[in-house]
């Protein structure tokens, strides 16, 4: 079964014609997934010329893979956020979740997109996972949530040991969603080129964009690509790459009432979504870091069968997999790419909740450029000194990412047999005779070499056997079998090699 979210198999997106990117904007959105459609849709209704880049389609990046919950009931993220900041910021997170959720389903009731009131809940199924959500509890109400309560059951086919619920929270599917913010930002005169990937963004008022499709400039340029193109800011040293998967069921009745969320690992998150006049169950999980030493097809795999030992009915339709940035201090980042510069503005870390934060960024995006102020946008500012909150954790991850980056190199010497062709649907990494790790992979029998050094900072790629890519461990970047990028900072593909 092709690894394709249920959403974008139920959304095909036209092939566009020949992308062709000129001209002068007000702003240039770099990125179309929620965070960059939404913002061009608020820019353009006020009147600005904007122009959407976007490297693959409309959809393509982490949320045309979301679960699309739109909850303000976040996993633990209140309790994480609660432990780093203080409560003035922790209530700025969720008014921004609460402005950002209502704006969702306003749009949606407009513009007859589908969406769902859903109860959420947060489960344990341990005295860890109790004692973790009994502090998300407090931090809930602390933050202003008080309709967040305590129960000791939910309606799950297996055992809990409590939950918190939060009722009359929202789901959607993303690509619907995504499709209709498309279409509102070009009836109001947005132009979107698809396949056109920035290279390069410089200079300063007016900033230029460089696209394998042409160049532009605009007075403002927002890069909306999730983890940030751009090295400037270090943003790729600020958060984590977290990549998990997602499986879609079709099930004789509705299977769950409401949107789950484990607090225990292994994660695992439920939903229902209508499905032509039926219903199917989404099951997600199994997180791990890209390019970790697991393989991603025993991660499917167990997530698989654990549904099916818990909904024995279910028929699978769709599997796949997605990835997001976990940034270290808790908080998403919204605004310039460095101190001062209004005119390049970057958005991200959601921690995967995107589909409310990529919303809550786009507000406070627009609202900065067209001179308004949401009281609660100076909890996303990149640049407070409460980024120094999250030193600690950066500081670990970096150094985790700086054995890596040694160790990457080094692992292709040590690997027995890392001579021998890989075998159909594998990949390799060896040294060539200069040094240099190669990577080989086979894929419907046909073998292809490329350089193993990520284009990004020199990481050393690992292959990914769900998926027959090659994704880097230090910051997320991945790659087809040919090369091309597929997702994360790099804007270039790996080096094609000839085979020997
Ligand atoms: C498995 C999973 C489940 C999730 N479930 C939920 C959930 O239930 N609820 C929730 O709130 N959040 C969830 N999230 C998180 C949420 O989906 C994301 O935070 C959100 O979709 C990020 O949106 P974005 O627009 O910032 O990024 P993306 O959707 O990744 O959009 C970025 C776009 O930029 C494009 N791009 C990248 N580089 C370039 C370039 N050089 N030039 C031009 N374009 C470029 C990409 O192709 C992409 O289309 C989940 C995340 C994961 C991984
Ligand atoms: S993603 Fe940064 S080095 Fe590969």
């Amino acid at each position: 079964m092709a690894l394709t979210s249920v959403w974008r198999d139920r959304n095909p997106r036209p092939d566009p014609a020949e992308p062709a990117v000129s001209g002068q904007w007000d702003v240039i959105v770099v990125g179309a997934g929620i965070t960059g459609l939404t913002t061009a849709a608020l820019l353009s209704r006020a009147g600005r010329s904007v122009l959407v880049v976007e490297a693959r389609r409309v959809g393509s990046g982490t949320t045309g893979g979301s679960t699309a919950k739109v909850s303000l009931l976040q996993g633990t993220q209140y309790s994480r956020i609660s432990h780093r900041h203080p409560a003035s910021v922790l209530r700025q997170y969720a008014d921004a979740n609460t402005e950002a959720m209502e704006w969702v389903t306003q749009f949606c009731d407009h513009h007859r997109v589908g969406l769902q009131r859903r109860p959420a809940y947060v489960y344990a199924t341990s005295a860890s996972g109790v004692r973790s959500i009994r502090s998300e509890l407090d931090a809930l109400h602390r933050a202003g949530l008080e309709s967040a309560t305590w129960v000791d059951e939910a309606p799950l086919p297996y055992p809990i040991s409590g939950a918190v619920l939060m009722p009359d929270q929202r789901q959607v599917d993303p690509m619907e969603l995504l499709d209709a913010l498309a279409a509102d930002a070009t009836t109001h005169g947005a132009a979107i080129v698809e396949g056109a990937r920035a290279r390069r963004i410089h200079g300063h008022r007016p900033v230029h964009v460089e696209t394998e499709a042409g160049h532009a400039s605009a007075a403002t340029v927002v890069v909306a690509t999730n983890m940030p193109i751009l090295d400037r800011g270090g943003f790729f040293a600020r958060a984590k790459p977290a990549r998990s998967y997602g499986l879609a069921f079709r099930t004789p009745t509705q299977a769950v009432d409401g949107m789950y969320l484990s607090a225990d690992s292994p994660s695992r998150s439920l939903r229902d979504a209508p499905d032509d006049g039926g219903s199917l169950l989404l099951i997600g999980g199994n997180g791990h870091k890209p390019g970790a030493s697991v393989s991603e097809q025993d991660r499917i795999d167990d997530l698989r069968s654990w549904t099916l030992r818990h909904f024995p009915a279910a028929q699978e339709t769709h599997a796949w997999s997605a990835q997001d940035y976990v940034p270290h201090h808790g908080i998403p980042y919204v605004g310039p790419i460095l101190p001062g510069t209004d005119d390049l503005l970057v958005a991200g870390g959601y921690s995967k909740w995107g589909m409310t934060n990529g919303v809550a960024a786009a507000l406070a995006l627009a609202g900065r450029i067209l001179g308004g102020h949401q009281e609660w946008a100076a909890a996303f500012e990149p640049w407070s000194s409460r980024e120094l909150s999250g030193l600690p954790d950066g500081i670990r991850v970096n150094a985790e990412v700086g054995i890596e980056m040694t160790t990457g190199w080094i692992r292709p010497l040590l690997r027995p047999g890392a001579g021998a062709p890989p075998a159909e649907g594998e990949g390799t990494v060896r040294l060539d005779h200069v040094g240099l790790p190669t990577a080989t992979s086979r894929v419907a029998g046909v073998e292809r070499r490329v350089s193993a050094a990520c284009t990004h900072l020199g990481g050393v790629v690992r292959w990914n056997d769900a998926e027959k890519s090659w994704d880097c461990p230090l910051h997320g970047s991945r790659f087809g079998p040919e090369g091309d990028v597929l997702e994360g900072p790099a804007t270039c593909g790996l080096r094609r090699l000839p085979t020997t």
